[in-house]
């Protein structure tokens, strides 16, 4: 397996995965409409690697566009769809717009697929899908509760599409990411953000750069050892190359149809404090907080049982959360810059 279109390729984890791709020997095809993105981490992908990105500016739900990239570009042997839209907040005031955007590129690339008989697929699904579940560590087989959000929704939706379309003879891998979080070593690319984030690393970044007052931590009366939300951070190049071992579990069955969904996260649960203290220990920066109201529709605690990815995948995140935290804020330095 060679040629991959990575869709979503100029955002955070899509580049990532780009440098792992390029460093494997793969030859990375990029997508993305630079909705949320722009060039800067195509940029990033070919100082790290020394090549030169093969990518297409160009709309999933874009039939045609698809189809004209799957002519010229092909044969292509497996994709990554990384294009959703991503945030939670935005989703609950622009539902049809994620549903639209997340839904239908999943649809239309599976339609495009099916027509130049491309199988193989990895599909970027979230814990989002579990809710709140009711036993922790959280294992594939635990039922989806009903999604907080629009988002959550679509993610359970597209795993439900991928699953049924499982006889259609695609191969998938949905995988489950918990919370990413870092930059590559090389802080030559990192996470971007359009406006005020609303996840907790970049917040303590901005906040330690002093972009930002303080930080809100968002409840501190939960049901758990601090008060505080547990979560299971993975560092950003440890999920990359889970997609590497995702590809080449599918190499290994080349017979089968496959659907398989699989947690990605280290398996430990990590307070909102624990996350502070530990950015404080491993750049000797302090971050400014208080201690606010809960924020609705967060889950108390969420983090992965991984060892069906473990023994299946042969992945496990090797990635300290002391390094996680060290990238992401040399990333921030070097957006302060
Ligand atoms: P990102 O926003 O950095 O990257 C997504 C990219 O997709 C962006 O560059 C955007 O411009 C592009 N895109 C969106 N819609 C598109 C479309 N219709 N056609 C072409 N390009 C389109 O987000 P990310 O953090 O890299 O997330 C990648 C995937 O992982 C997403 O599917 C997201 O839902 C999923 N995910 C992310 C997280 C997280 O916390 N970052 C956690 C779980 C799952
Ligand atoms: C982590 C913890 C907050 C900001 C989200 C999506 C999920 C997945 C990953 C895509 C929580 C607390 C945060 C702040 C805080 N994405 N927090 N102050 O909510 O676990 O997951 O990203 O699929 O779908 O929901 O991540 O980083 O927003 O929050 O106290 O300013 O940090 O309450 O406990 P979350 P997060």
């Amino acid at each position: 397996m060679k040629k991959i279109l990575v869709t979503g390729g100029a955002g955070y984890i899509g580049s990532h995965t780009t440098v792992e791709l390029i460093k494997a020997g793969y030859e990375p095809i990029l997508l993305d409409n630079f909705i949320y993105s722009d060039g800067s981490l195509i940029s990033g992908i070919e100082k790290i690697t020394g090549k030169k990105v093969n990518f297409h500016k160009g709309d999933c739900r874009d039939k045609a566009f698809l189809t004209n990239l799957f002519k010229t570009q092909g044969p292509i042997d497996g994709i990554i769809h990384f294009a959703a839209l991503k945030s939670v907040g935005e989703s609950v005031q622009k539902p049809l717009l994620y549903h639209q955007n997340n839904v239908e590129s999943l649809l239309t690339l599976l339609e495009v697929m099916k027509q130049f008989g491309v199988k193989d697929f990895i599909f970027s699904s979230s814990c989002t899908v579990y809710g709140q579940p009711d036993h922790i560590p959280v294992n594939e087989s635990a039922p989806f509760k009903r999604a907080e959000s629009p988002y959550g929704a679509t993610k359970q939706l597209c795993e439900r599409i991928l699953e049924d379309s499982f006889v259609e003879g695609f191969r998938v891998v949905s995988l489950r990411y918990f919370n990413p979080i870092g930059a590559h070593e090389s802080s030559l690319i990192g996470e971007m953000h359009f406006g005020s984030p609303n996840n907790l690393v970049p917040y303590i970044t901005q906040t330690a750069a002093k972009w930002r007052e303080r930080l809100t931590i968002f409840g501190g009366d939960y049901n758990t050892p601090d008060g505080t939300c547990l979560r299971d951070y993975i560092h950003v190049t440890d999920l990359a190359i889970a997609h590497l071992q995702a590809l080449k579990f599918l190499v290994s069955q080349p017979d089968a149809n496959i659907f398989e969904a699989f947690n990605v996260g280290t398996g430990e649960g990590v307070s909102v404090l624990e996350l502070v203290k530990g950015f404080t220990r491993a750049t000797g920066v302090e971050v400014p907080y208080t201690i606010g109201a809960r924020r609705p529709g967060d889950v108390e605690k969420v983090y992965a049982d991984p060892k069906k990815a473990n023994s299946v995948l042969g992945w496990k995140s090797t990635l300290t959360i002391e390094q996680a935290l060290l990238d992401a804020w040399n990333w921030q330095k070097k957006l302060t810059k």
